[in-house]
């Protein structure tokens, strides 16, 4: 019934950074509102918020609808498939021009479910249209759907997306001190890994050790102040038990007045925060001319939140499952909601889905708390360790074409 009285459209955004999984939670979104009787047409904004303000909608139902096999190659997809933005909508006491805009849109569609997959600025743009449309009684239903690789999101145990990240980061570590072990000589290896603020991502390092490695043998996060000398120390205590010292670092490390190690500050988002990079550059020179030995750096970058051939399957699951529950959520009638992730038991590992108030999760960030770091502020706990580890566990089967792995095809974003 097409069009029918009880009918409704729905409207599907991401934001922020990617992770390797997020389009999995909009497979999620997209199989869920397929086969939703009240939900009509499946549009996309393309490049977040950014979409509705310049009306750039498509519709997604032309390309899913009856193909099961590409909902289930976008699940593997990653990147973000709608496009992303930073971008921060003003307060509407500021301007209302934008609200104006994005409910014009809505109208046009005739959306009565938003959804919006992204991190805790994401979150404040879903608080804030939930808030808008509250106001003026407008009925659409607007649910937020947590992603981020750095792990900093209140109230959900865990994020969609931090899973992969950390099972590539203890990957990669466990491969470099492969390689790093063969010379018989001393050697420093500093690896950067990103989180601005939360050191989540960086503490997964500790999950590359084995019963006959202990690398990363010192882990810095940014929830410490950063100290160079006790940095220097640490490396040399170190190097009284072997000879190649492996060195996980959080991009975001800070100094006691609060200022960021990095080798590049200069530039900003539009929520102001720094474009960091060159972290561990800038340990490198300090070793280098401190310690005279051979050191290298080196910085995961975005392959830490792209590298889907080496994804968590449990991340996987667990972001289809967040994708499908937001539709659930929104067509019970919720709004102003996130959907959460409650985790029920660590052995056997075992999650619920539930939905929270967004208010409690936008434009906060949940750090690691003191007591899941050692002392001396230079390794995490056993207790850190076991929260990450059910959270890499399962690998995925993905398609495979000419060697390569087999993506969604992503040329109206090219
Ligand atoms: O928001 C996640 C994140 O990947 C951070 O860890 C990182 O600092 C930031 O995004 C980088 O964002 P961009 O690629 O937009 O510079």
């Amino acid at each position: 019934m097409l069009g029918g009285l009880f009918m409704s459209n729905c409207l599907i955004a991401q934001s922020g950074g990617p992770t390797s999984v997020i389009n999995a939670s909009l497979s999620g979104v997209i199989d869920a509102a397929i086969n939703n009787k009240s939900i009509n047409k499946i549009y996309g904004s393309i490049y977040g918020i950014s979409g509705l303000l310049n009306d750039n909608i498509i519709e997604l139902n032309p390309i899913f609808e009856g193909h099961k096999d590409l909902i289930d190659v976008l699940k593997t997809t990653p990147g973000m498939y709608l496009g992303s933005c930073r971008f921060k909508l003003k307060n509407e006491s500021i301007d209302a021009s934008q609200y104006k805009t994005i409910f014009s849109v809505f109208e046009k569609y005739n959306i009565k479910h938003f959804f919006y997959i992204g991190g805790n600025d994401s979150m404040d743009t879903a608080l804030k249209l939930s808030d808008y449309a509250n106001k003026y009684n407008i009925d659409i239903k607007i649910i937020g759907i947590p992603k981020t690789i750095d792990n900093d999101l209140f109230i959900t145990d865990h994020t969609p997306g931090f899973g992969s990240a950390a099972k590539f980061v203890a990957t990669s570590i466990l491969e470099i001190a492969h390689d790093t072990y063969i010379y018989d000589m001393e050697s420093i290896t500093i690896i950067e890994v990103m989180g601005r603020h939360a050191g989540w991502l960086t503490a997964a390092s500790a999950l590359a050790r084995t019963h006959y490695h202990d690398a990363p043998d010192l882990i810095y996060l940014p929830e410490v102040p950063f100290s160079p000398d006790a940095f220097l120390n640490d490396i040399k205590a170190v190097q009284k038990k072997k000879k190649n010292v492996i060195i996980a670092v959080s991009e975001g490390i800070k100094n006691d007045m609060g200022e960021f190690i990095t080798a590049s500050t200069s530039t900003k988002d539009s929520f102001g925060h720094s474009q960091l990079s060159g972290t561990g550059k800038a340990l490198e020179t300090l070793v280098a001319v401190q310690l005279g030995c051979k050191v290298r750096s080196i910085e995961l970058n975005v392959l830490q939140r792209s590298a889907m051939h080496i994804a968590s399957q449990t991340d996987i699951d667990e972001s289809l499952l967040v994708g499908q529950k937001a539709v659930e959520s929104a067509i019970n009638g919720e709004t102003g909601k996130m959907v959460s992730i409650k985790r029920i038991s660590n052995n056997p590992y075992s999650i619920e889905i539930e939905s929270v108030d967004v208010h409690l999760v936008a434009n906060k960030e949940k750090l690691i708390p003191r007591d899941m770091i050692n002392s001396e502020g230079n390794n995490i706990t056993q207790e850190l360790i076991n929260y990450i580890k059910p959270l890499i566990i399962g690998e995925p089967v993905l398609p495979y074409e000419n060697g390569v792995p087999r993506y969604l095809d992503i040329k109206h974003l090219i």
